[in-house]
């Protein structure tokens, strides 16, 4: 499978808990989640390499993940390091595991050659500083480039959401203010500005330093896509307050998204980079360099 190559924030941290090993599909595999006795997190193709059952379905001991079935034990470079029937470790069972690392709430997982791993995920610093956020998601039946390419769409506006952020929003001269480079796509509207940093994420400021809506693109497979949507905010602290704005906050973006939603998922399926004779205009100025980007940095693979 082709993706861009890079660090993915690929599920959020809190649905890896305790000793349940958490199954999911990303990138076209199946893999389990897990987490070892100082609660660092793993990630391995979710399959015994004894018998082939998930590996998903059996349970955190001791820091090492046991198969369900025969009880074969895994360490977390997915060494296997109990036959229960030998009493022995076996060098030749090795489960696959990818390069993972946790922060900012997610775990991030490395698509591309394990040894051109960099040390850190890309990040938005200015969600770091004392804000707390909430968070949903919304599963999309198309290619993570058809998502991404939404968020970096500003001609929309008018249209899709005309009852909601759209509303008297003006076209012209938008164009000029993007600013392109090799790791990130920023527009600067009139009231606010986006960022979407290669190859997974995107922040749009809404009042600096106070309130930033948030997505990570997570790719299922070549079809579907997961996005995580949180909203970064500094307005109220207070627990049970914070917790009834969270509610309002995504109530308000899901209605945004819904409409994005409707029409985006009626686009070809497979990724925006595979040529079906579109048409684009200065508008569309984000996209083209995203797809350049993205084509460039496509790599083959897992490792
Ligand atoms: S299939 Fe996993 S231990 Fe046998
Ligand atoms: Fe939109």
């Amino acid at each position: 499978m082709d993706f861009y190559s890079g660090w993915y924030a690929a599920i959020s941290s809190d649905e890896v808990k305790g000793n349940k090993p958490t199954a999911i599909r990303r990138f076209g595999r199946e893999l389990v989640v897990w987490r070892d006795r100082d609660g660092k997190a793993s990630v391995m193709d979710d399959s015994c390499p004894h018998r082939s059952v998930k590996l998903s379905l059996g349970s955190v001991k001791n820091g090492v993940l046991a198969c369900a079935f025969h009880g074969f034990e895994f360490a977390s470079d997915g060494s296997c390091i109990l036959v229960p029937e030998t009493g022995k470790p076996a060098a030749n069972l090795r489960c696959r595991s990818m390069p993972c690392l946790e922060s900012h709430g997610f775990i991030w997982l490395w698509y591309g050659p394990a040894e051109q791993a960099e040390s850190h995920p890309p990040w938005f610093e200015e969600l770091d500083e004392g804000l707390s956020w909430s968070q949903y998601t919304s599963s999309w039946p198309c290619h993570i480039t058809r998502c991404i390419e939404n968020q970096l769409d500003y001609a929309h506006l008018p249209y899709i959401h005309a009852s909601t952020i759209g509303r008297g929003f003006k076209l012209q001269d938008n164009d000029r203010n993007f600013e392109l480079d090799d790791d990130s796509i920023k527009l600067r509207l009139k009231q606010s500005h986006f960022i979407f940093k290669f190859p997974n994420i995107w922040s749009l400021q809404i009042l600096p330093g106070r309130f930033y809506q948030f997505i990570a693109f997570v790719p299922i497979d070549l079809e579907n896509t997961l996005l995580y949507v949180r909203a970064y905010q500094r307005f109220v602290t207070i627990p049970v307050l914070r917790n009834a704005l969270a509610l309002i906050l995504d109530y308000q973006s899901k209605k945004i998204l819904l409409q994005d939603k409707s029409v985006v998922i009626s686009h070809p399926r497979q990724s925006s980079t595979i040529d079906v004779g579109e048409k684009l205009y200065p508008s569309d100025k984000g996209i083209v360099w995203f797809r350049k980007r993205w084509s460039e940095g496509t790599t083959e693979g897992f490792e």
